[in-house]
């Protein structure tokens, strides 16, 4: 490994032969029939979009959605004005797609999931701490503030929880497996709460959410951050939003809790507004029948074409004014996002695809995607006879392994060869977990990749 930092520069050539040389092996390896990671490679035209737009480096640091600016910053303009008005257009674009008027909606691009969900809980947080309390006679910050998800929510919201100091609760080992499935949540009702999931098909059990509300009511507690998820990343179940706005709104009526609502749809943001005519109504993206939703989060870099670094936040009009500062060098000389500069080129390269796309062009995609994961789970369950999840509204099937008995260990050596790993997953907390290997139906992959895979996996198991 070369690690001292060079004294003197070499050659063009030189270096872009060793560039060369690191993509042609990694694409090597990155060759396989399917999929354990939502990866795709980025649109052509995003990838020359981002290029050329990067020659003159905008920067689009901030909500441009916003028309509000700091008092010493009036009359300033940005030389990134064309990227940021990109970045609107955008936003705009999506909030349509998500049944909401443009007019109502605030957002920004971000670097993707991770930083969406952080954004929402981060805005959810400061509004329920610093908003009206109900609760009489407590000081607000001595009252504890839940965190309520499914446990199948992405880790980046635990890693929210941390960053925010909101607390994680704890993780217990457990006798019979060893693994620490077991999860206990602060005893005062602070910080996280994870609501449990249907075995069959691991879809948000909607009583737990009703016991874990009621729960929070006998200890007092008035305020609560819930995420939901539009296609989870190691099931692709999409959570029921109709019926937790539903209980949210009885909650909030009855016991006078304060709920704020973040939807990570990093995965099916861009699946589910195309599932086409024959949509299944589960999969409806409906923010205006959802007036308890206050923001959501989604990713270009998984199946929106653009390379990785690329997702969109968006939230109810004002609402980043929660987090807000003010900040003299900046145009507006207000700073209200995570990220201080963000890539006004990658506005503009999603912005791109969408155009070069079309809502058709993303329909025929997600067909083709969806098409391979029927295909997959069919030949799954038929040839090789493997326990796997009902087929969500997403391009993913998840392999059920621990149930395959003795040939598993072979099992498992085929499918870290072709990068599949499984993350361990228990519906209560209280059963043990099982391993659940999801795989993704990327728009790359092909039907005669997915057979080769099949019979592979079923040699393997004979
Ligand atoms: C549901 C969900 N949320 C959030 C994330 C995090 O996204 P990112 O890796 O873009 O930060 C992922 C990543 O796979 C995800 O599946």
């Amino acid at each position: 490994m070369d690690c001292v930092f060079p004294e003197h520069g070499r050659p063009r050539s030189e270096i872009l032969d060793q560039v060369d040389a690191l993509v042609r092996s990694m694409k090597e390896q990155a060759i396989s029939p399917v999929s354990g990671k939502p990866d795709a490679p980025p649109h052509a035209l995003a990838v020359e979009t981002w290029a050329r737009v990067s020659t003159i480096n905008p920067n689009n640091g901030g909500v441009h959605t916003r028309s509000r600016s700091a008092p010493l910053a009036a009359g300033r303009r940005s030389p990134w004005e064309a990227t940021r008005q990109k970045e609107r257009e955008l936003i705009a674009m999506l909030a349509g797609l998500y049944g909401l008027p443009a007019g109502e909606v605030d957002g920004c691009m971000t670097s993707g999931g991770t930083e969406g969900n952080l954004m929402g809980m981060w805005i959810g947080r400061n509004s329920l701490l610093e908003g009206p309390t109900p609760a009489p006679g407590h000081a607000r910050h001595e009252q504890p503030l839940a965190v309520l998800a499914p446990r199948t929510v992405h880790h980046s919201v635990r890693k929210a929880c941390n960053l925010l100091g909101l607390g994680e609760g704890r993780w217990v080992h457990c006798r019979r497996c060893g693994h620490r499935h077991r999860f206990v949540p602060l005893p005062n009702g602070q910080g996280l709460r994870l609501l449990d999931v249907d075995p069959r098909d691991y879809s948000l059990d909607l009583e737990s959410c009703e016991r874990q509300l009621a729960s929070l009511a006998s200890l007092g507690v008035r305020r609560a951050l819930v995420v939901a998820t539009l296609g989870a990343t190691l099931t692709g179940t999409v959570d029921p939003v109709d019926e937790l706005c539903v209980l949210i709104r009885e909650v909030q009526r009855r016991d006078g809790l304060r709920v704020y609502l973040h939807l990570d749809a990093a995965l099916g943001g861009l699946v589910l507004p195309f599932l086409g005519s024959t949509g299944d109504p589960r999969g409806k993206v409906d923010w205006e029948r959802w007036p308890e939703v206050d923001s959501l989060s989604l990713d270009w870099h998984k199946m929106g074409w653009a390379p990785y670094g690329a997702g969109t936040f968006l939230c109810r009009q004002g609402l980043p004014g929660w987090v807000e500062r003010t900040v003299g060098y900046t145009t507006t000389g207000i700073d209200d996002t995570v990220l201080g500069s963000r890539s006004g080129a990658m506005a503009l390269a999603c912005w791109a695809v969408v155009h070069a796309l079309g809502a058709e062009g993303f329909r025929v995609v997600t067909d083709h995607c969806l098409g391979l994961a029927g295909q997959l789970h069919e030949r799954l369950r038929e040839v090789c006879g493997v326990d796997v999840l009902p087929l969500s509204l997403l391009n993913l099937v998840t392999l059920r392994l621990s149930r395959v008995g003795g040939a598993s260990a072979r099992a498992r050596a085929l499918l870290n060869r072709h990068h599949l790993f499984p993350e361990l997953l228990s519906p209560n907390g209280e059963v043990c977990p099982e391993e659940l290997y999801p795989i993704f139906l990327m728009p790359q992959l092909r039907l005669a990749g997915i057979q080769q895979f099949v019979a592979e996996l079923a040699t393997a198991l004979t």
